[in-house]
């Protein structure tokens, strides 16, 4: 997204196909080559208000290896706590707003990266993503969504795995399966947003296994996967029923999420999430499968979300997107702080 003269990095679907195709090509470059100086006295604020093993390392090292230096803030932990409302009154708990925080972090570093999951108390607060947005609307460098409501660089670390996999970048005409799964949580949907966007933006015939209409995904991502069909040629299907949406499938691709009818009253939602433990990816499932390739995003509880079978298969690609986080988010750093 172009906020102004800068290019940030907050969901694929701003990006132009071309420009998504010239990352993941200049990834699997970086794959081979694992120092460079793309990023030779350059550096990135790294802002997380989540957890994370993956997406903080893989930054971390990333800059480091293209000659650059990151910067991990925790607000509210080594950080100030921020607030994002405007025209507030700030007798709470944040210490000061996003205007300065964005415009001082500008004065530093050459890029900011954000993970700031959902409050999961209001999805239509949720859905408007600001933290992200505060962040690109006061900042003056580029910023990266390290995963809010969409997760972006998981999505270019996917697309990569299974282009690999397949040994071509040409994906249209394979069956994509993202199946919901369960997890004792309600969990954040972002990582099925971007699986829903990326794998119609690359032409595949996908399938949203969930267990109920409760479970399908927010408007908006169903409406940018709708688009990328009409593009991309490729198909959407949402189905309910495991056995149909597996048979034949070239991708399985898991994630568990809250249902957004639920959000912010997630005891009402236990109930019926429990009744759905057996969407499990397993071995069963998977033999309906072309001989499917197997993924997630990781972190994944094992025999909850897939069984160790499918995770110990040689058919699940798991770590090898895991690994390509640090190659695509190279990509995605050098061609915005070469702007
Ligand atoms: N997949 C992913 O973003 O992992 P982390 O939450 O560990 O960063």
């Amino acid at each position: 997204m172009k906020q102004g003269s800068i290019k940030h990095f907050l969901n694929t679907q701003d990006w132009s196909r071309a420009d998504l195709d010239a990352l993941l090509a200049h990834a699997a470059a970086f794959k081979g080559r694992k120092l460079g100086d793309e990023l030779r006295g350059k550096s990135i604020a790294l802002v997380f208000f989540n957890s994370s093993l993956r997406t903080r390392t893989s930054f971390e090292l990333g800059a480091f290896q293209l000659g650059g230096h990151a910067v991990v803030l925790q607000p509210g932990k080594d950080a100030w706590p921020i607030e994002f409302d405007v025209g507030t009154v700030m007798d709470g708990e944040a210490e000061e707003h996003i205007a300065e925080v964005a415009r001082v972090l500008s004065r530093y570093v050459d890029l900011i990266g954000v993970r700031a999951f959902p409050k999961f108390a209001d999805w239509s607060v949720d859905r408007e993503d600001r933290v992200l947005r505060g962040f690109a609307r006061y900042a003056t460098v580029p910023v990266i969504n390290m995963e809010t409501i969409t997760h972006p660089c998981q999505e270019l670390a996917h697309a990569l795995a299974l282009q690999e996999h397949f040994g071509t970048s040409d994906l249209r005409g394979k069956k994509y399966v993202l199946t919901w799964t369960y997890h004792p949580k309600a969990l954040n949907t972002a990582v099925a947003n971007s699986a829903l966007t990326i794998a119609t933006r690359l032409g595949m015939d996908v399938t949203l296994l969930c267990p109920t209409p409760d479970y399908e995904l927010d408007g908006r991502y169903m409406g940018w996967a709708a688009e990328n069909v009409a593009e991309s040629g490729g198909s959407l299907t949402v189905s309910h029923d495991i056995e149909e949406a597996y048979r034949g499938a070239d991708v399985v691709y898991a994630k568990s999420w809250g249902a957004l009818p639920y959000f912010g009253n997630w005891d009402a939602e236990k109930s019926t999430r429990d009744r759905f433990r057996h969407f499990i990816v397993d071995e069963a499932k998977m033999a309906l499968t072309n001989d499917a390739v197997f993924s997630h995003c990781l972190p994944l509880r094992r025999n909850v979300k897939a069984t160790d079978a499918v995770m110990d298969s040689p058919r699940c690609i798991a770590i090898d997107e895991a690994e390509n986080r640090l190659h695509v988010q190279k990509a995605v750093m050098a061609a915005l702080a070469g702007q």
